[in-house]
């Protein structure tokens, strides 16, 4: 734990950011780091299409249009995660709220477990360079390990240095003209939430453009800050 502040089991983190901000890579890293679980509503939502659930047929062409799929399906997904046992660890949500009702619904599902966000980060990076980000973006199909062709890439080519694993993976949607929907519906959709939670007094704001150990430090120091 590196002597940071171990959060409490009612501690509940947003990351919001749009694609590429480094939600995920940053929400994987606070995990260990804090012992909390990473709830990704993408990867909940991937894992649906994957398993050809009702919930995955309906979301799957939106996904691939890079639009934001039903408030009702997401809520519904995010609200059978967070009833699942290791949640009494303490969540990071990575793509989740995306939209006021999102929000609105988190802030019931919350108060009847007697819970409330700590922090809602808001990840402030440049829009152009995220479709860098995103088409070098490769992950190990094993494990679920982030890595970049440029920016992070593996120690040894091809194989996953935290598993071993060699099955690497890349994402439908991690296309320049879907990321670009991607980004839109960012700023149309989510990006109002930052004022959302600057309103509740939730709010930090963290820049998400240096290197990713130096933004992985500076958001350990709110973590702590925020659970201590
Ligand atoms: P989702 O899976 O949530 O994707 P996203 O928000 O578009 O975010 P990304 O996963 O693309 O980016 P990230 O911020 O996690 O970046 P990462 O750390 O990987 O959503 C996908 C789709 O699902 C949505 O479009 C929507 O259709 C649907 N969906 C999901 N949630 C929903 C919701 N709540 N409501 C409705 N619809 C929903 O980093 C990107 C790359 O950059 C990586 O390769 C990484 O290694 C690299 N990198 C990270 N940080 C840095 C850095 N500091 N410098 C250089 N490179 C970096």
């Amino acid at each position: 734990m590196d002597g940071a502040t171990t959060p409490t089991a009612a501690t509940v983190l947003i990351l919001l950011g749009p694609p590429g901000a480094g939600k995920g890579t940053q929400a994987r890293m606070l995990e260990e780091k804090f012992g909390l679980v990473q709830l990704s509503t993408g990867d909940l939502l991937r894992e649906a299409v994957a398993a050809g659930t009702d919930a995955g047929k309906a979301a799957k062409a939106v996904m691939e249009a890079g639009d934001l799929v039903s408030d009702d399906i997401v809520i519904a997904i995010l609200r059978d995660r967070l009833e699942e046992p290791d949640c009494a660890k303490g969540v990071i949500l990575d793509g989740f709220p995306r939209t006021t009702v999102q929000a609105d619904a988190l802030g019931a599902l919350l108060e009847e477990r007697g819970q409330s966000v700590n922090a809602a980060i808001s990840m402030e990076v440049q829009d152009a360079a995220m479709v860098d980000r995103i088409s070098g973006r490769f992950t190990c199909g094993n494990c679920g390990e982030g890595y970049h062709d440029t920016f992070k890439p593996t120690a040894m080519s091809g194989t996953c240095d935290k598993c071993g694993s060699t099955e690497m993976k890349r994402r439908a949607d991690d296309n320049a003209e879907t990321v670009a929907q991607r980004l839109d519906a960012y700023h149309a959709q989510t990006a109002p939430l930052i004022a959302y939670y600057e309103r509740s007094g939730a709010l930090s704001r963290i820049d998400a453009m240096g290197a990713i150990e130096e933004i992985a430090s500076n958001l350990s120091q709110v973590v702590t800050k925020v659970t201590a």
